[in-house]
């Protein structure tokens, strides 16, 4: 069986419909990890198909071992160091034609965004044509995800922002203080956050990263069981975030930070009454 078989999609979509009667999950409850090969096998597999996404509303959040390459990952950083070199930091909001962008979010640009962080992101989208070459290899993998969450294996991909949805590659780096608030994720377009790891804890920083909230409301460090090249992936409403980066780190001007790419599939501003991330206490 394809990927592209409708029939999985449906199926995912029905088993999703069903467990989503009872309320969104808020807490983490474990982590499972898993190959992308086995996760692949999931998707053809009904039974196991229907536990993952069960598992999934419970609030487990999976980590997917070695999903892209690390050759392909260190691309990605050498594609958005060129990137934010060739052109200005600045914002478009996604509206038909809008361009490849990246932007410095620091403290004061932060508070014109629903969630506080301190990051540099590029935004990439497939209507600017492709420049880095890197939508054929993101979407392969993202389209198991997109089926997984219930939607057909090539849905949004050809959208642009007039049709309401887009699919948008952010790529990113938290500097050394980096760090995103805790949130919740809109799940009415993408069911899961989708999370790209690129950096590895102990070499490209020391302390902080990515936390999901369980339900005694403790931060649960998970950096410790991220590789390059891991995907993660939790129902959108768990609590989670980025704890600050080597904020204990005395070394003054290291190079420290944490790369990461996410993928969503988001409200474009073509849209009236688009829904947003949006932070969220800890209770
Ligand atoms: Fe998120």
């Amino acid at each position: 069986m394809k990927i592209s078989n409708n029939k999985i999609s449906n199926f995912s979509n029905l088993i999703w419909n069903k467990v989503e009667k009872k309320p969104r999950p808020q807490f983490m409850n474990s982590l499972k990890i898993l190959n992308y090969k086995d996760f692949q096998n999931i998707i053809f597999d009904k039974k196991k198909l229907g536990v993952m996404i069960q598992d999934l509303y419970k609030g487990n959040i999976f980590i997917i071992k070695k999903a892209f390459s690390k050759k392909f990952i260190s691309k990605l950083k050498k594609d958005f160091l060129h990137f934010t070199k060739n052109n200005k930091s600045q914002f478009f909001k996604m509206k038909e034609n809008c361009p490849d962008f990246h932007r410095i979010i620091d403290k004061e640009v932060s508070k014109l965004y629903s969630i506080k962080a301190i990051k540099h992101s590029a935004y990439f989208f497939h209507w600017n044509g492709d420049p880095y070459k890197i939508f054929n290899k993101i979407n392969s993998r993202w389209r198991y995800l997109k089926v997984l969450g219930g939607r057909k294996y090539n849905e949004f991909e050809k959208n642009t922002p007039k049709d309401g949805i887009v699919d948008r590659i952010q790529i990113l780096k938290y500097p050394k203080g980096g760090s995103l608030e805790l949130h919740s994720d809109p799940y009415h377009n993408q069911r899961m956050f989708i999370s790209i790891y690129m950096s590895k804890k102990g070499d490209d920083f020391e302390s902080g990263g990515f936390f999901a909230l369980n339900k005694k409301r403790q931060e649960i460090d998970l950096e410790n069981e991220i590789d390059v090249g891991d995907i993660g992936i939790g129902y959108a409403t768990v609590k989670h975030g980025v704890k600050k980066i080597d904020k204990n780190n005395l070394k003054e001007n290291t190079s420290n930070c944490r790369w990461f790419m996410g993928l969503y599939s988001n409200d474009s501003d073509e849209k009236k009454n688009r829904i947003t991330a949006r932070p969220i206490k800890k209770n």
